[in-house]
């Protein structure tokens, strides 16, 4: 009988969630073969995270790249089907909300191969997020599904999912984040790697990312949160992490130069997990619309402000430190200097965001394959 767990990744934000996983699978006597898909490729945005996070090379990439929506899931699909045939797996297991997690979801089910979802349960109840529409549908091809926060199991009960199917583990990103904070370098060496001076914001500063299609994709609506951006600028200096998409769409709405200029703010290309770490648990704030970010200043009690309408992680707002404010430049700015001000939410971090959740999900999977 096997015991080969296949696990994908894919994008970014899932390398931070397998790496906790694949070790705890292995600890656990489960053997996990471990495939990238291929959907982020700059190094930049993938080679430096199995670096510093300790994830074993993948042993097979399927190198898809960029593409649109249907492309990009098709050709993982098609790649991914031969590999899945060649061998014996007890099961797929994904993380998060890529297309990666779709797509390879998808395959499995069709080949009957049981998929385990990490990170299963959150909605934003926005089907303009390409992501809900991914987190909807690999939950619903399911057959185990590890939840973070309490919203994640009522949700799942909700659509109807059998309860015995549903764990709540805890956060895995936040196993990460536990297990390499003591790692993480000095604020000063990370400034001068980047060539921040030392008395930028006179050592107060806020992180800023911004990726999401509804945020970049659109003239109208990025110019409106630049401008916002920039006024933030004025009162807290800016740190701004530029991903990919994001800055093809500066430069082409003719933003991106208007941003170098910007004593205020310093732009810097998409940075390695552990100089993202340092940067934000120095901040005095983090402006963002990741998912990711929202859970991690949580962990580490740092105010976040969430430049997007709703989010699918509700328990940093109920107990974590984050502030949902959209693309409103009243809400930014009024919650911005409430934070200069008065320093924002301190909030407590989420039950089971302790570092174990990687080794509670590896117990289950133990039980759940004898
Ligand atoms: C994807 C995920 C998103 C996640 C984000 C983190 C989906 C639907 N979205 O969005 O949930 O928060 O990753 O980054 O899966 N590009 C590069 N180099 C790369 C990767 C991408 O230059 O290594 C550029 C390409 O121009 C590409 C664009 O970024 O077209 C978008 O990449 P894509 O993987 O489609 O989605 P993300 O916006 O990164």
């Amino acid at each position: 009988m096997t015991n080969k767990i296949l696990c994908v990744v894919g994008a970014r934000p899932n390398f931070m969630k397998i790496a906790p996983v694949v070790r705890a699978l292995k600890k656990a006597g489960i053997t996990p073969f471990l495939l990238h898909t291929g959907q982020h490729y700059d190094d930049a945005m993938n080679h430096t995270f199995f670096q510093q996070l300790g994830i074993p090379t993948p042993d097979v990439n399927l190198a898809i790249g960029s593409g649109s929506h249907a492309v990009q899931t098709a050709e993982i699909m098609k790649a991914f089907e031969p590999v899945l045939v060649s061998d014996n797996y007890k099961a797929v297991l994904v993380v998060g909300d890529v297309n990666s997690t779709i797509a390879c979801s998808l395959v499995a089910a069709k080949l009957h191969v049981p998929v385990i979802h990490v990170e299963a349960g959150l909605r934003s109840n926005d089907r303009q997020m390409p992501e809900e529409i991914n987190r909807v549908l690999t939950d619903r091809l399911s057959d185990l599904l590890f939840t973070t926060e309490p919203a994640g199991e009522c949700n799942l009960l909700n659509e109807g999912v059998d309860p015995d199917r549903i764990h709540y583990v805890g956060n895995v990103m936040i196993d990460t984040l536990l297990s390499n904070v003591s790692q993480a370098p000095e604020l000063s060496d990370v400034f001068d790697r980047h060539q921040i001076t030392a008395d930028f914001g006179k050592g107060e500063y806020a992180v800023l990312t911004m990726h999401r299609p509804s945020n970049v994709d659109d003239p109208k609506i990025l110019h409106g949160l630049i401008d916002s951006i920039q006024k933030v600028a004025e009162s807290l200096p800016l740190i701004f992490a530029v991903h990919p998409r994001t800055k093809a769409s500066l430069e082409r709405n003719q933003l991106f130069d208007v941003l170098a200029a910007d004593q205020n703010i310093h732009l810097l290309p998409p940075l390695e997990y552990l100089d993202l770490l340092t940067l934000m648990r120095h901040a005095k704030m983090v402006l963002t619309d990741s998912g990711g970010l929202q859970e991690e200043t949580t962990a580490l009690g740092v105010p976040c402000i969430t430049l997007r309408e709703n989010t699918e992680r509700p328990v940093t707002v109920d107990e974590g430190t984050n502030t949902i404010v959209g693309t409103s430049d009243e809400l930014i700015q009024k919650t911005v200097q409430n934070i200069v001000k008065s320093g924002g939410k301190s909030g407590c971090v989420p039950k089971y965001w302790d570092g174990k959740a990687a080794e509670r999900i590896a117990a289950v999977i133990k039980g759940w394959m004898n």
